[in-house]
């Protein structure tokens, strides 16, 4: 039998004070605190934590949005997509720079899934090729706020609005960014959230759908249990009737014990993360070959989950720094490469084309230091 081969030392840095790693979960002491408090109690799976954890969400962002937490961010997006009715043959515009998680959900449902290109300047999707393929059979648009910075949403509302379509917004990296003042998760009819393991805050693995229209918000919550009415259930009526198809995109308990821990931190994350973003930004202004992607914007509010930039001859720049013990990487790829993809591929896109080559993420969390960031940077000046 062939032996299984760990390779992950050679491509993963591990985390010894010296390296500068790409991501590191942000765990408060209270949070593990908060999973032993829970695990001495009756409820681990979901119970009335996770009700806590919906509500202190919604009020961290100020939003009068209504939430719904599920196991993932991905779990989110697919439940936005049930809550449209999505049919086989339906078109709906997503962008093709995205992690692969807005995307598949859609396979699911035999979707004609449409690219949009990416914006040269934000890689956030292109509001004008968006309008290009709107076409009579388009059902929803989905946008992502990439890297934590807010898409030109007056733009995408405008089409969703003119076409009779629901926006739809991944905000998986985007927990406390805003647009012209209002909070994302405030503005369009469905907003998913990620708290996965390297997201602002973290629950483990988890996700928040915020919903704008409340009649949608019992019937969320019973998909969120194969379709049962848990409260009904919980207050002794066994013989429920289950007459939509649900799933089971629940959070947990010891998952929203975390949230909660964490949101108490989630000032002071966006501020420390903010902050590396904008020394990013300063330092590596003005040096020949390199750009900040999204660096520009005073109308919103940049969450700062990636620092990415756009090099020339990235692999000399990856290569540099990762010989001064520092990562960096892509993270994410355009969509319409992958084989599962293939029958979406239609047209060029030309800012994804010449995007393609050239971006580059380098690190940002909260386990690293405004001199980290400088020491990345000094590495980056003395060019690659
Ligand atoms: C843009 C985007 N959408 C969706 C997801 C999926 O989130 P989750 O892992 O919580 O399902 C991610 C995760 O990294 C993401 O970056």
């Amino acid at each position: 039998m062939p032996k299984f081969v760990d390779t992950r030392d050679e491509s993963i840095l591990p985390v010894d004070g010296k390296n500068i790693v790409l991501f590191h979960p942000h765990v408060p002491e209270s949070a593990i605190e908060g999973v032993a408090d829970t695990l001495r109690t009756r409820w681990i799976g979901q119970g009335p934590k996770v009700e806590r954890f919906e509500e202190a969400f919604r009020l961290a962002l100020g939003s009068g949005h209504h939430p719904v937490a599920v196991g993932s961010c991905t779990d989110a997006i697919h439940l936005a997509y049930v809550l449209c009715n999505l049919k086989p043959g339906d078109e709906v515009i997503v962008p093709v720079f995205t992690c692969t998680a807005t995307n598949i959900p859609l396979l699911y449902h035999g979707i004609r899934i449409r690219f949009a290109d990416a914006q040269l300047g934000t890689m956030n999707i292109d509001p004008q090729h968006v309008r290009s393929l709107i076409t009579d059979r388009t059902r929803a648009i989905v946008c992502v706020h990439y890297g934590g910075l807010p898409c030109d949403m007056d733009e995408l509302q405008a089409i969703a609005t003119d076409a009779g379509v629901p926006l739809i917004e991944d905000a998986a990296q985007a927990v406390g960014a805003s647009y012209k003042g209002v909070p994302v998760g405030a503005m369009s009819d469905f907003t998913a959230f990620s708290f996965q393991a390297i997201k602002h805050i973290t629950t483990g693995d988890g996700g928040m759908l915020m919903i704008r229209d409340p009649q949608l918000v019992a019937k969320t919550k019973r998909i969120r249990w194969f379709g049962i009415d848990r409260e009904a259930k919980q207050g002794g009526t066994w013989q429920n009737d289950i007459s939509e198809i649900g799933y089971k995109y629940q959070m947990t308990d010891i998952g929203a014990a975390m949230g909660l821990a964490a949101l108490e931190t989630l000032d002071d994350v966006l501020a420390l993360r903010q902050s590396i973003l904008a020394r990013y930004i300063g330092r590596l202004e003005g040096i020949d070959g390199i750009e900040v992607v999204g660096a520009e914007f005073k109308d919103r509010v940049h969450a700062a989950w990636l620092c990415t930039v756009l090099v020339d001859r990235r692999k000399d720049l990856e290569r540099k720094l990762r010989d001064a013990s520092i990562e960096s990487g892509q993270v994410h790829f355009r969509n319409d490469r992958y084989s599962v993809f293939a029958n979406f591929r239609e047209g060029e896109l030309p800012n994804m084309n010449a995007l393609e080559e050239r971006y580059l993420v380098l690190p940002l969390h909260t386990h690293m230091s405004l001199a980290d960031a400088d020491r990345v940077c000094d590495v980056i000046q003395s060019g690659w």
